[in-house]
């Protein structure tokens, strides 16, 4: 019991302004009426001034092994956690590789059951489940969604348990589109998978930039955010991700691009330039050029 000497008598109960939180509702697209804990690890997730995120995605060991860039985990990912708000990994990464210490967000990655040594990718399960989801303190759930592949009546099904799951414990699930070697990668494409995921339920979408993305984006009525991709140079990496968010992206969830850049600290400051800070691609790349010569 604490002492009462020195308590004030509660006064300022600020009877003239309106409830926050109902009059300028939560920031996250699409996720106004979700309760508490799903808001909670969204906000997590997106940052509440820019609204948006830099997810690092380094999950790529979970179909293809160890890939050029990731080859000593715990080596980079202490360098880099600090400049990105969300790591994407698996458990294993994420147990044996990531420091239990700071704020980082965690996308945690549970399908699986793919291999490079595969023809077709799209033959996933649920390898996680919410309650080892809930011990890895994840944010949210990736599930991979292959729409029009082989295996889409076994992902939907798989999205569809993550996400039942997800609401029962109130954890966000990401699903990420995935384009097998014979889908196109037209706007048609990605408004069809975008829209389909949503509308099953998952609270964020991840899919790769296209032609006519500001359409791709309005029409998904969670946040956006878009994959990396194969390595490219460093501008025009920089250049994708200024048209991704100027165009309604809410977020890049990079790899390759980061993790393969000669300097991948620098160039995931960069990114987060755009994506927290309203940068062009133009000044995005002339920090990145001033940081890696100082
Ligand atoms: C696989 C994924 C990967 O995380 C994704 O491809 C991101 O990495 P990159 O930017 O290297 O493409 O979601 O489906």
């Amino acid at each position: 019991m604490p002492d009462m000497e020195g308590f004030k008598v509660a006064k300022d109960y600020h009877i003239d302004t309106e409830f926050a939180n109902n009059s300028k509702g939560f920031y996250v697209k699409g996720a106004n009426n979700l309760d508490w804990g799903m808001k909670k690890h969204l906000a997590n997730i997106f940052d509440k001034n820019s609204g948006n995120t830099v997810m690092f995605a380094f999950d790529h060991g979970y179909f293809m092994g160890s890939v050029s860039g990731l080859e000593r985990l715990d080596l980079l990912i202490p360098k880099l956690m600090d400049y990105v708000d969300v790591l994407m990994c698996t458990r294993g990464a994420l147990r044996t590789c990531v420091p239990p210490v700071g704020q980082k967000s965690i996308a945690l990655r549970v399908s699986s059951g793919s291999s490079m040594l595969n023809n077709d990718l799209s033959h996933e399960v649920v390898a996680v489940d919410i309650q080892d989801t809930i011990r890895c303190n994840a944010d949210c759930m990736a599930v991979q969604g292959f729409i029009g592949a082989d295996g889409q009546l076994q992902s939907i099904n798989n999205l569809s348990k993550v996400i039942n799951e997800g609401i029962r414990y109130s954890i966000p699930t990401m699903g990420v589109v995935a384009v097998g070697k014979d889908m196109e990668r037209t706007d048609r494409y990605f408004k069809l998978a975008t829209r389909i995921l949503a509308e099953i339920g998952v609270n964020i979408v991840k899919t790769y930039y296209c032609e006519n993305f500001e359409e791709v984006a309005a029409a998904c009525p969670v946040p956006i955010v878009v994959a990396g991709g194969k390595k490219l140079p460093e501008n025009e990496a920089l250049t994708m991700a200024y048209h991704a968010i100027s165009e309604g992206a809410h977020g890049l969830d990079m790899g390759r691009n980061i993790f393969q850049s000669l300097h991948p600290v620098e160039m995931a400051e960069a990114i987060g330039k755009i994506v927290h800070e309203k940068a062009t691609d133009k000044q995005a790349y002339e920090f990145y050029q001033d940081a890696i010569h100082k």
